[in-house]
């Protein structure tokens, strides 16, 4: 019996410790990356690694909006087109989650420049301008927590434990 209890401590101590290191980050497929179709390619890479999805919409959003989201870039002379550009079509919002997701995501995602990106990347495999580069995730811890809060209500995020979890975490 003791074994049991001392066993089922270890394993909830095993799980907060997972718990504890889990980030989250947002990610935004732009109107682009809609129209072109290329939502599910870019879900699947997230999937495929083994985050987490935690909350999705699709929403058109205003140019108010845009400018708010985009507020750190606003004295750069690109800001305008990109925010006109932001708010003229659909764009998936999403909220991923896993251990180191929001510097990984930024991996997955690729150079700012898809001409610089490296082939492997979102931006390198299916973007060619700086312009048009299909995606958005957020740049660190900070940036995360407020664009998450920027773009979604609390009860829009969805705690669960997914089944590849044990799978995808652990130590040897
Ligand atoms: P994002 O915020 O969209 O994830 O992109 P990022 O961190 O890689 O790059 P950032 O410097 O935050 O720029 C935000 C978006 O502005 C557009 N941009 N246009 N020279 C240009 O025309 C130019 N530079 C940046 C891009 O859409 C970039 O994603
Ligand atoms: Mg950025």
């Amino acid at each position: 019996m003791s074994v049991f209890i001392i066993f089922v401590a270890y394993m909830l101590q095993e799980q907060e410790v997972h718990a504890a290191e889990m980030e989250r980050t947002f990610i935004a497929i732009k109107p682009d990356g809609v129209q072109r179709g290329l939502i599910s390619e870019i879900i699947s890479r997230f999937e495929r690694k083994g985050f987490k999805l935690v909350a999705i919409k699709l929403v058109v959003p205003s140019k108010e909006f845009a400018q708010k989201h985009y507020d750190d870039l606003k004295e750069r002379p690109f800001f305008n087109g990109l925010c006109e550009f932001l708010s003229s079509g659909p764009v998936l919002a999403m909220v991923w989650e896993g251990e180191g997701v929001i510097k990984y995501g930024r991996k997955l995602i690729g150079a700012t420049d898809p001409q610089k990106s490296e082939p492997g990347t979102i931006r390198g495999d299916l973007a060619v301008v700086v312009g048009r580069n299909i995606i958005h995730g957020s740049d660190g811890p900070e940036t995360a927590k407020h664009e998450i809060n920027l773009w979604f209500k609390p009860q829009e995020l969805v705690n669960y434990t997914s089944n590849a979890e044990k799978w995808v975490y652990g130590n040897n």
